[in-house]
């Protein structure tokens, strides 16, 4: 059972975190298997975090079963830690590799992730060729999101803009909060990352978010009903038109009906 609402974004309700992960794997999926019959590249946007991880091992399985061509697949990472190793446990590339990229058949070279390694100087140029590389690879078909506790999407942060693109943010203290943990302590949790901005995000032909647990009922609930500003990024989703936001019945125990 899930409940759907057709007004923008569209809301779908559904029973579990699994029936969340399982819609969203299956319209990646399936949106590789259309363009793939069309002869055309799929330029997916990719997220990190908990929430993903079902979505993503369901994806796999879905890979198998079809025996998924990913010859023509290009990705782009939201974001990732600054500073931070490529090979650390805690970096979004180790959590692309475990979680995803290990378990399907893409090219290296066609997957982006923002380089944590970077020096300071470097930032700047790297960031607007990331945005390039984007533009150049046809512009993102489909992006994947979740949502931070504060309404961060990507690690574009509380006073975020909707004009801002690929840069070196500053973390909030709540995201770092809830980062803390696999740090080892707040003290050890990078205070810097590199995201994509709003405007990029909103470039993206189909954006889907995904969102599960009470802990994100109220960030759900400020982007789907409360003012359009920074103070809650995610909001700015309301200006796209093709977005789908995926609940389980925790995370939309606030939102208003339809
Ligand atoms: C991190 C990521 C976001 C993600 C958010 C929520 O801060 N940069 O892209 O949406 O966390 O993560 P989780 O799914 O673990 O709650």
């Amino acid at each position: 059972m899930h409940i759907v609402t057709q007004k923008k974004p569209e809301v779908v309700i559904a029973e579990s975190d699994r029936a969340i992960a399982r819609m969203g794997a299956a319209e990646i999926a399936n949106l590789i298997q259309m363009r793939n019959a069309a002869d055309l590249p799929t330029v997916l946007g990719l997220a990190t975090g908990k929430t993903p991880i079902l979505l993503y091992r369901e994806f796999i399985r879905i890979a198998r079963e079809k025996a998924l061509d990913f010859s023509r697949v290009i990705t782009f990472n939201l974001d990732e830690y600054y500073p931070m190793n490529t090979h650390s446990p805690q970096s979004y590339h180790h959590f692309m590799r475990a979680n995803l990229f290990d378990h399907i058949d893409i090219h290296p070279a066609h997957i982006h992730i923002p380089d944590g390694t970077l020096s300071r100087k470097d930032i700047a140029n790297y960031c607007a060729e990331y945005e390039e590389k984007i533009q150049q690879a046809g512009g993102i078909n489909l992006q994947l999101l979740g949502i931070g506790e504060n309404g961060h999407i990507g690690f574009n942060e509380p006073g975020s803009d909707v004009d801002t693109r690929t840069r070196l943010v500053t973390l909030d203290p709540i995201t770092r909060q809830n980062a803390a943990a696999e740090f080892g302590g707040e003290t050890n949790t990078p205070s810097e990352a590199i995201t994509m901005g709003i405007a990029t995000i909103l470039e993206a032909q189909r954006i889907i978010l995904i969102a599960s647990g009470s802990k994100k009922a109220h960030a759900v609930q400020q982007a789907i009903n409360g003012p359009v500003n920074a103070n809650v990024p995610a909001t700015y989703l309301r200006s796209h038109s093709n977005v789908t936001i995926y609940l389980d019945p925790a995370a939309a125990k606030h939102i208003k009906s339809a």
